[in-house]
């Protein structure tokens, strides 16, 4: 029974699609966070912001990671705000292994701007207003998603770069 793989980051980096590739590779179940907690609550995530307001909503994210942390055999993706709320990073560092995937404002703004998924923090935003959002939350998150075990940098990782951290 291996412990779980958290994929930390911003939004837009990658965490679902290389999570979903990683979990195939390795044998895992795969598990997105925000989607646990849209089944659980039978609600997407915007509308959840618009209900409880964006700090009930990370409640219910703290407590769905406490919960998913006791998982084995299991690569999750985390919303991109997860590690930076409660002390949701040392539960993760605790539980499992925490993997932050590093991708560039520029290339993160440009996927995020092409992305069809609806995504409260930066609904109406586009262009260099979109960049300027990006580039500061980054700044400010970056504080807890540098507390990873791992850091892989990079705006075209594949899977094959997260092997030898999941051995
Ligand atoms: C958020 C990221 C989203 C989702 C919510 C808030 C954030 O997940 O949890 O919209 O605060 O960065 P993704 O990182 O999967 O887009």
């Amino acid at each position: 029974m291996a412990k779980p793989i958290f994929l930390i980051g911003f939004m837009g980096s990658g965490k679902s699609t290389l999570g979903r590739r990683l979990a195939a590779r390795l044998g895992y179940t795969f598990l997105d966070l925000d989607k646990f907690i849209e089944d659980r609550q039978q609600a997407i995530i915007p509308d959840l912001f618009a209900k409880y307001g964006e700090n009930d909503f990370r409640k219910l994210e703290s407590k769905a990671l406490e919960e998913v942390s006791k998982l084995s055999d299991i690569v999750i993706a985390t919303g991109g705000g997860a590690p930076c709320f409660f002390d949701n990073m040392e539960v993760m560092n605790q539980a499992g292994n925490t993997i932050y995937l590093q991708i560039s404002p520029r290339q993160l703004a440009s996927r995020l701007a092409s992305s069809h998924t609806e995504r409260p923090l930066i609904k109406g935003l586009e262009g260099d207003a979109l960049l300027g959002f990006v580039a500061t939350k980054l700044e400010q998150r970056e504080v807890f998603y540098l507390k990873a075990h791992h850091c892989l940098t990079g705006d075209r990782l594949t899977v094959e770069d997260f092997l030898p951290f999941v051995s």
